[in-house]
């Protein structure tokens, strides 16, 4: 019986460590929805490759309305492919979009250029938070999803390790991405005064 609660404590012990170390080293991948998931059309005309590792991430918002679970955000997401390819883009402009649902939707991805701020497309990674944050702050989920994601574009060498992160409004005329949002991003470690 000692034997047994003995080797009981010690794994129980164990995991603790494990568990307490793995949170401390591995922040878990965001969940992203795939465009398929979503049931977004193909691009209409091939798509620039992007120069891979992009030292450069512009967050904005999308401007409507927001969304809170995988329907209503699968539903903006459309809307804004749909919006996008009767402006003429080739394909939805943002890299990724973040829902207030905590997930990640993949717009053109990591490895082609998006369309999202003019002259800054090429070797800019575009992540729009799906909704208006003039007032009101995304989520707390939204949020950490963005910021995992590009922790785990730095693991995946899709980021340098250095990148900027610059918000919308610094480079081109616009609210974008929102005043409550800007602020909170001007405090994310790799945000920047200088656009270039
Ligand atoms: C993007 O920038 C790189 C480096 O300046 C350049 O070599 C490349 O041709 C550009 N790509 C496009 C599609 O403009």
């Amino acid at each position: 019986m000692y034997q047994i609660i003995k080797c009981l404590v010690s794994h129980l012990l164990l995991f603790t460590i494990f568990s307490a170390f793995g949170i401390k080293t591995t922040i878990a991948d965001p969940n992203i929805i795939s465009k398929s998931q979503w049931n977004g059309v193909e691009s209409i005309n091939e798509l620039s490759q992007q120069a891979l590792p992009i030292g450069r991430v512009i967050i904005l918002h999308t401007a409507g309305a927001g969304c809170q679970d995988v329907d209503s955000c699968s539903q903006q997401v459309r809307n804004i492919q749909k919006y996008h390819l009767d402006l003429h883009f080739d394909d939805i402009g943002y890299n990724f979009l973040v829902g207030n649902d905590g997930n990640v939707y993949e717009g053109r991805g990591w490895d082609l250029m998006g369309a999202a701020v003019k002259n800054y497309n090429n070797g800019s990674l575009s992540v729009a938070f799906i909704g208006t944050f003039e007032n009101d702050p995304p989520t707390d989920q939204a949020l950490e999803a963005a910021q995992s994601l590009l922790e785990m574009g730095v693991r995946t060498t899709k980021l340098t390790e250095d990148y900027k992160v610059l918000g919308h409004r610094q480079l081109a005329s616009t609210l974008s991405p929102g005043a409550v949002l800007y602020k909170i991003i001007k405090q994310w470690p790799h945000w920047t005064r200088r656009a270039r």
